[in-house]
């Protein structure tokens, strides 16, 4: 969709960028994506749009993911919590490989095609594609009657408003949060007990907040920004749920800023890239507390040794990341299943302020569409 069709269409509201107004968006995104879909009494997600019975759904016996960019990113996200929640495996695929790569797939397998636009070329062909085998497609989708929306059998909108910065924001982590409640739902029909999803209501209804309070880590964010403004190389380092996190980072810093940027789980570090570490080349660490902290901490001391600079969004009250990095940016605590929707507001804001300060066009990068409608 061209740019200044949609330009006519939705104000910036007093916000510089598109792309900024959209971060800023994510609180309320996020309640819409929730909204009517959480059902207290018993402990589950609810979906209107699946097209499928409780019974269908509860026999499947794989997932697989497929998407692309950010969209591919939310799929790693989805499968570390289908897997955790509900016990499913889950395959996360690239859908322009998944479509000609013709792999065999199991009877009882659902597919989830997610895309922001609905209308990338490859995630149609691959959902096309699988659904042409017989396998049950559905779509995460933020542009209600799009083609993928059309395509599949039936899905999930996330009621995230439009989105018209290139940068994918609010619709990522509104992604994300679908993918939370899905597999909450697919949890519930399996294993996974009424505490334990009364325990997932409560804390998905605590995310907009702590969005929101993520967000006031932006002045902070445009002082490490003005710090390491002139770097020609950063990496993005993350462990288990924030693995997708520095994944996402890096490809913010990349499309809007032109920096070069890579991600990685922050152990495979010691297998290259660290090689690449010097005293120009800033590490962003994300290390909040949970399960990862004191190995992530471990691969952050490797990096000081080195003498990387280190950037780290690190919980509130952390005088441990305070010892060993250079900069740090608070983000509020949260369970860690839903981390990837807190700590990827820092690096969205990170990469804003990149670009704001190397003169790039934020909304408009260059080489580069909103939707990729081309193979
Ligand atoms: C995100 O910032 C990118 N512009 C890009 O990777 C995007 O996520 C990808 O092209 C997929 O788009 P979709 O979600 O509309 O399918």
């Amino acid at each position: 969709q061209p740019l200044e069709a949609a330009d006519d269409e939705v104000s910036l509201q007093g916000f510089d960028h598109y792309m900024l107004k959209e971060i800023y968006e994510q609180p309320e995104a996020l309640r819409n994506a929730m909204r009517g879909r959480l059902d207290e009494e018993n402990a589950t997600a609810v979906f209107g749009g699946l097209n499928l019975t409780p019974q269908q759904l509860r026999s499947v016996e794989r997932i697989i993911l497929t998407g692309c960019g950010t969209s591919w990113h939310s799929a790693l996200v989805g499968e570390y919590l289908i897997e955790e929640l509900a016990r499913i495996p889950v395959s996360v695929e690239y859908a322009s490989e998944l479509r000609y790569r013709n792999p065999p797939i199991e009877n009882n397998t659902l597919v989830f095609g997610i895309t922001q636009s609905g209308e990338t070329a490859d995630t149609l062909a691959a959902l096309r594609e699988t659904k042409r085998k017989g396998h049950r497609t559905l779509a995460i989708c933020n542009v209600v009657g799009s083609s993928i929306a059309q395509a599949a059998d039936g899905g999930v909108y996330l009621h995230a408003g439009p989105e018209i910065g290139v940068a994918s924001t609010k619709a990522y982590t509104s992604q994300c949060c679908i993918l939370t409640m899905l597999a909450l739902y697919f949890g519930r029909l399996r294993h996974l007990s009424y505490e334990g999803g009364q325990r997932i209501i409560q804390e998905l209804y605590g995310i907009p907040g702590a969005v929101q309070e993520a967000l006031n880590c932006n002045e902070r964010v445009k002082e490490v920004a003005n710090k390491y403004q002139d770097a020609t190389n950063v990496l993005y380092l993350g462990r288990q749920y924030n693995f997708p996190t520095a994944l996402e980072g890096a490809l913010k810093l990349k499309e809007i800023s032109y920096i070069h940027a890579e991600g990685y789980p922050a152990a495979e570090m010691k297998h290259g890239p660290i090689a690449l570490v010097d005293t120009k080349t800033p590490s962003v660490f994300i290390v909040p507390q949970g399960s990862t902290y004191d190995k992530v901490m471990a691969n952050m001391e490797e990096v000081k040794a080195r003498g990387g600079p280190i950037i780290a969004v690190a919980t509130k009250e952390d005088p441990m990341v305070d010892a060993v990095a250079d900069d740090v940016i608070r983000i509020p605590d949260v369970p860690s299943i839903l981390q990837p929707i807190v700590s990827v507001v820092p690096l969205q804001l990170l990469s804003y302020h990149f670009a704001l300060l190397r003169g790039c066009d934020v909304d408009k990068p260059r080489n580069l569409a909103k939707s990729v409608t081309v193979e």
